[in-house]
């Protein structure tokens, strides 16, 4: 495990820019090993790393949560899932997302599994299948839309596709799924709606004689709330990341925020009562004041819209944002010890009692914290990869490369 002084020696080292996320990969790898105890042995748990992981870079975190025990990953595209395959990675990746018809091809020949919500994209599959030569049928998962309506077959619909898959030589009907619109509610009556739903449609696509091999239905919130839903597969996406599905759902014991970020104080001065910091001159010093220069704004994923009240923690004191966050530069208010160069943390896991979590900064501004770790991304925002207490990757400007590669499983 990664200790404070581990910490403290890793940015020390650092020579890039002082603004940097810290995945823990130990973290990520005791998230998904709690979350493999909590679901049966029956039942896989598809590890998802869409949106780069939530932020945390697809590439690391698929491979420490399938080297913890995750069977297969989710994306959203067709393009996160080739990232992956490119990189080595050989598990089943099932991409969750629409996709346009002239990605599937490339998509089959990558040996990413699509999901199939429309009779028309199911001949497609078909047709590229057999224009690529591949032998075996392609596995495809359908998924039915029981109440999001967003993706997925309706009910009615439902029925037609599963029997022109599980008819074509050239397809299999892997899997049926769905996914809840409101499984962190703390009223599960929609969740146990869309539930009874789903499992009349495919107790009727079982009716007309197609085999469903598997079901899936679960994201976070539901894995968390309903272990009658496990089913044969869970699709865990925010909670691996330490993250909450919902302001009132706990996680699991055990389970803790796998990025944090952290920075160097740039500065030190004092604003005088009558001055201002900032754009728009939204704050006024009403008595002398030490303020310290932050090397981190909005472009960085530290939304504006928190200008009014987060805080970091400056030598474990707490530090309000003075004035509004900018594009690149925040200011906070220091006492007399700040010195230029202080370590700054401006989110942590929650350990230390001062540092804001990502949790926490989300419910500030009204969002929640998908939003915001989707936010914080590398390039701009270098990402460190760090696995018992030694660097093992590096995401910044200069790509993304592995310190030490066998370490990441
Ligand atoms: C189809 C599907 N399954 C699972 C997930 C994972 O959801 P969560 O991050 O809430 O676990 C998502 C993410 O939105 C999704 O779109």
């Amino acid at each position: 495990m990664t200790t404070p002084a581990d910490l403290d020696r890793l940015l020390d080292g650092w020579r890039g820019r002082p603004t940097v996320a810290v995945i823990d990969l130990d973290v990520l790898r005791e998230n998904v090993r709690l979350f493999k105890t909590l679901i049966s042995s029956t039942t896989s748990l598809m590890a998802v790393v869409k949106a780069d992981g939530y932020g945390h870079g697809s590439v690391p975190i698929a491979k420490a949560a399938l080297a913890a025990g995750a069977d297969e990953l989710g994306v959203a595209t067709v393009d996160e899932g080739t990232r992956l395959r490119d990189t080595g990675i050989d598990a089943p990746i099932l991409v969750l997302g629409p996709i346009g018809a002239n990605e599937r091809s490339r998509a089959l020949s990558k040996r990413l599994t699509l999901v199939v919500s429309d009779l028309g994209f199911a001949r497609g599959v078909e047709t590229d299948k057999q224009m690529l030569r591949l032998k075996e049928p392609v596995p495809v998962h359908l998924k039915i839309d029981t109440g999001m309506r967003r993706f997925g077959a309706s009910p009615e619909d439902s029925v037609e596709i599963a029997t022109f898959i599980s008819a074509s030589p050239h397809l299999e009907l892997a899997a049926v799924m769905t996914h809840f619109a409101a499984a962190d509610d703390a009223d599960p009556a929609f969740t146990l709606d869309q539930t009874r739903r789903f499992s009349t449609v495919c107790e009727t696509i079982r009716a007309a004689g197609v085999t469903v091999p598997q079901v899936h239905l679960a994201n976070s919130a539901a894995t968390i709330r309903f272990p009658d839903l496990f089913r044969d597969r869970v699709r865990v996406g925010i909670a691996m990341y330490g993250l909450q599905p919902g302001p009132d759902i706990d996680l699991p014991d055990g389970v803790k925020p796998v990025m944090t970020l952290h920075s160097r104080l740039g500065r030190v001065f004092s604003v005088q009562p009558g001055e201002s910091v900032g754009y728009g001159r939204f704050w006024n010093a009403a008595k002398p004041t030490m303020a310290g220069l932050v090397p981190l704004g909005y472009a960085d994923g530290y939304r504006r819209h928190g200008s009014d009240n987060f805080w970091m923690s400056v030598n474990g004191r707490r530090s309000p944002v003075l004035g509004r966050i900018s594009m690149d530069q925040t200011v906070v208010e220091v006492d007399a010890r700040a010195r230029k160069g202080d370590p700054v943390i401006v989110v942590g896991d929650g350990t230390d009692g001062v540092a804001p979590t990502l949790n926490d900064l989300a419910t500030l501004i009204d969002t929640i914290p998908y939003e915001l770790a989707t936010g914080l991304v590398a390039p701009r925002l270098p990402h460190l990869y760090v696995q018992q207490g030694e660097l093992v990757a590096i995401s910044d400007a200069s790509g993304y490369r592995e310190v030490n590669p066998t370490a990441l499983g």
